[in-house]
This record gives C-alpha cells, sequence and structure tokens, in this order.
C-alpha cells in the first residue's frame, strides 16, 4: 500500500546510520520524503546517507552528533530548517541498551540510559514541536519504545523504564499537543535483527524465533512499516497509542530460561 502524505515532508530520524533507523529512513525515503539522518557516529551516518542518496529520490542529509544532548538537539533542528525549510515528522530512535542485574547497576548506567532515551526523545519532540505549531501545519512524532517496556524482562530494569515512559510521554504530549494537530504515537519493536542484536548475541535469530509465538524474530522493516504507517494520513486519527511490533511476544512470548 502507497500511504499519503509522507511525499515531500521532511523528517528527522536520530540513530539511523544502521539498524531500525536506517529501515525508517529507508522507507520514508522510497515515499519520498525528505530526511535528516542523524548518528552519533559520523561516517556511520554519511555512509549511510550516501547510500540511500544513490538508491532513492528523496533527499537524505547526515547529521553526526549525540542525539541524547541538548546543544546537539537544538543544532540538529536548526540544521533541518536551514536545509529543508520545515519540520514535519520526528522519530528519536537513538537508544542505548544497558545489561545488568538491578542489583549491581551503576548511577553512572542508568544516567547514561535516562540522559539519551528519555533526554534525548524529550527534548528533541520540544524544541520540533515548537516548530511545527509556528509552521500552524501539525506534524507527526513516533517515539521507539520496546517489548520490555510493556512486559518484564531480566537484567534491563533502567532500560525497561525508559521505554515505559516514552509511552506515558506519548500519552501526556497526544493531549496536550493534540489541539496544534501533532500527533504522538509509539512503536514498541520486539527482538529484532539488527548489526548491534547479531553482534550481542551468537544466533539471536535461533534463540527469539523460539520465544515469540510466530516462530521468528523482527526485521528492521517490520518496525519501519508500522512507522511509515503512523507518519502517514491514514494514521491521522490515532492519538497516544502504543503498537507493539513484536510477534505475539509481548502477549504469549516465552522466557529465555523457559526453554
Ligand atoms: N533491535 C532490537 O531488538 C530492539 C528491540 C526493542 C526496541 N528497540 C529500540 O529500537 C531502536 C533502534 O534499535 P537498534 O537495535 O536498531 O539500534 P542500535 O543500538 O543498533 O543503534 C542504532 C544506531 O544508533 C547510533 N547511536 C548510538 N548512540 C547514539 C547517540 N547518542 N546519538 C545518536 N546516535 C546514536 C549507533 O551508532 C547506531 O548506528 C532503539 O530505540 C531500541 O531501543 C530495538
Amino acid at each position: 500500500m502507497q500511504y499519503s502524505g509522507i511525499k515531500n515532508k521532511v523528517a528527522i530520524i536520530t540513530g539511523a546510520g544502521e539498524g531500525i533507523g536506517f529501515a525508517i529512513v529507508e522507507l520514508l525515503l522510497k515515499a519520498g520524503a525528505n530526511v535528516v539522518l542523524n548518528d552519533l557516529d559520523k561516517e556511520k551516518a554519511e555512509s549511510a546517507s550516501t547510500k540511500l542518496n544513490s538508491i532513492y529520490d528523496g533527499n537524505c542529509i547526515a547529521f553526526s552528533g549525540d542525539s541524547g544532548n541538548l546543544s546537539v538537539i537544538n543544532n540538529m533542528v536548526d540544521f533541518t530548517l536551514e536545509n529543508f525549510g520545515r519540520i514535519d515528522f520526528i522519530v528519536p530512535n537513538a537508544a542505548i541498551t544497558i545489561f545488568g542485574s538491578f542489583l549491581e547497576t551503576s548511577s553512572e548506567d542508568f544516567q547514561k540510559s535516562l540522559q539519551l532515551n528519555l533526554h534525548g526523545a524529550y527534548f528533541l519532540v520540544q524544541r520540533a514541536a515548537q516548530e511545527m505549531i509556528k509552521q500552524g501545519t501539525g506534524g507527526k512524532v513516533v517515539l521507539i519504545s520496546s517489548q520490555v517496556g510493556i512486559r518484564a524482562y531480566k537484567n534491563l530494569t533502567p532500560y525497561a523504564m525508559t521505554k515505559a515512559a516514552l509511552r506515558m510521554m506519548a500519552i501526556n504530549l497526544a493531549y496536550e499537543l493534540g489541539e496544534h494537530l501533532i500527533n504522538l504515537n509509539v512503536v514498541a519493536p520486539g527482538a529484532t535483527l539488527t548489526e548491534r542484536t547479531s553482534n550481542e548475541q551468537p544466533d539471536y535469530s535461533g534463540m527469539w524465533g523460539k520465544l515469540n509465538p510466530n516462530g521468528r524474530v523482527g526485521k528492521p522493516e517490520d518496525i519501519a512499516k508500522t512507522c511509515l504507517f503512523l507518519l502517514s494520513e491514514e494514521a491521522d486519527h490515532i492519538n497516544g497509542q502504543t503498537i507493539p511490533v513484536d510477534g505475539g511476544w509481548t502477549t504469549a512470548g516465552k522466557y529465555p530460561e523457559d526453554l
């Protein structure tokens, strides 16, 4: 299906040099949007945008920097306005996943999780919403949560807390920004095979395939397709909702220790 209201729109996607963010940028460009592709890693951001520009008509510009940092966020929004003149879509996708038991979590790791996963998303959406309100044409935000922001999972508590908080952020802002026709929804990916997850765990697909009711792991495109729908006009009347894209794990998935 071809979605409406994507062509010529302007998007900022963070943490998009690879993985799920990259797949979101790819679908937006394919549908004719213009995208600022952010990544902490300058080389990754530049090579991803060069690759995508060689394939698609939409225009992709790299912007490197830590999307948890307030001055980077402000510079990124200014850069978007200078290059494209407006902002329509925001997907704060960059996040840090730190594993470890609750009893041994350091304050530093806890703060790192908050800084990128929550502070970064919060202030990017705040600054972009200010611009959207000035533009007077509304806008759309998709926050990236996680299956572990919905259902308990061991050794991921700070990460899971940030991912659950994003769902509350969308609920509150759907109310607070609704009158400006800015809507916010959340996609909660399940275990998804990306460069990072396949490096973290040998046989990631094999293990999570067994834990998910549908017998497979997610692909970055599974998540990106749901984001594209939520950014489109077809989703205009959906606001403040979370869609798990998880093969059914939050409904009836198993834990590794169940195998
Ligand atoms: N992959 C999964 O299984 C999974 C499951 C649930 C939720 N998620 C969520 O989906 C999103 C994307 O996940 P992923 O696995 O594709 O991501 P990832 O960990 O592979 O990171 C993607 C990119 O983000 C960049 N990045 C890291 N820190 C950054 C920062 N401070 N500023 C800007 N860029 C930064 C990295 O360089 C990398 O290129 C995240 O929010 C993650 O929490 C992923």
